[in-house]
């Protein structure tokens, strides 16, 4: 199966997965899993917007930092620009955060609310360099998308 074969199952899987589902941390902990096992990603998990920081949620692979600042690292980078951001290779993005020695690439997607506020981050990384491109930004970017109407402000 090729990596769009791959994604399109992933897509009707999550669906599949999160209807009728109203809990955050379920949610996100599946959904996680998910796309881990499916792709055979390094690291996969979300970070939520915690009292104007990145706060670790749900993940797979190794543990990771726990705080990180707004417009620190890939993931604060892309709170703060409200886009993704791929990272070919993480020597190279000024300020990266390294949680495992053994990251070589990275993906960050927002998962932005009805009011196009960031709300969390989805963070996958690679072991290899440059694992990332157009076709997973296309296809994360659906899942946050997917997630969206989870993050109701109470
Ligand atoms: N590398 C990330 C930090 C999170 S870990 O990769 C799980 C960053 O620079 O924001």
């Amino acid at each position: 199966m090729d990596k769009t074969e791959k994604y399109s199952l992933l897509i009707k899987q999550i669906s599949a997965l999160i209807d009728g589902e109203t809990d955050l941390v379920a949610v996100m902990a599946n959904v996680c899993a998910a796309i881990h096992e499916t792709m055979g990603f390094w690291w996969t998990g979300f970070y939520r917007v915690v009292d104007n920081e990145l706060l670790l949620g749900p993940f797979q692979g190794p543990v990771a930092c726990m705080h990180i600042g707004f417009g620190k690292g890939v993931c604060g980078t892309a709170w703060k620009e409200q886009r993704t951001i791929i990272v070919p290779d993480v020597e190279l993005f000024p300020g990266h955060i390294a949680c495992s020695s053994l990251s070589r690439s990275e993906i960050v997607v927002p998962v932005l609310s009805k009011g196009r506020e960031v709300v969390a981050v989805l963070d996958i990384d690679s072991k290899e360099l440059a694992t990332f491109d157009n076709i997973d930004q296309q296809y994360l970017e659906e899942v946050c998308k997917m997630l969206s109407p989870l993050f109701v402000k109470h």
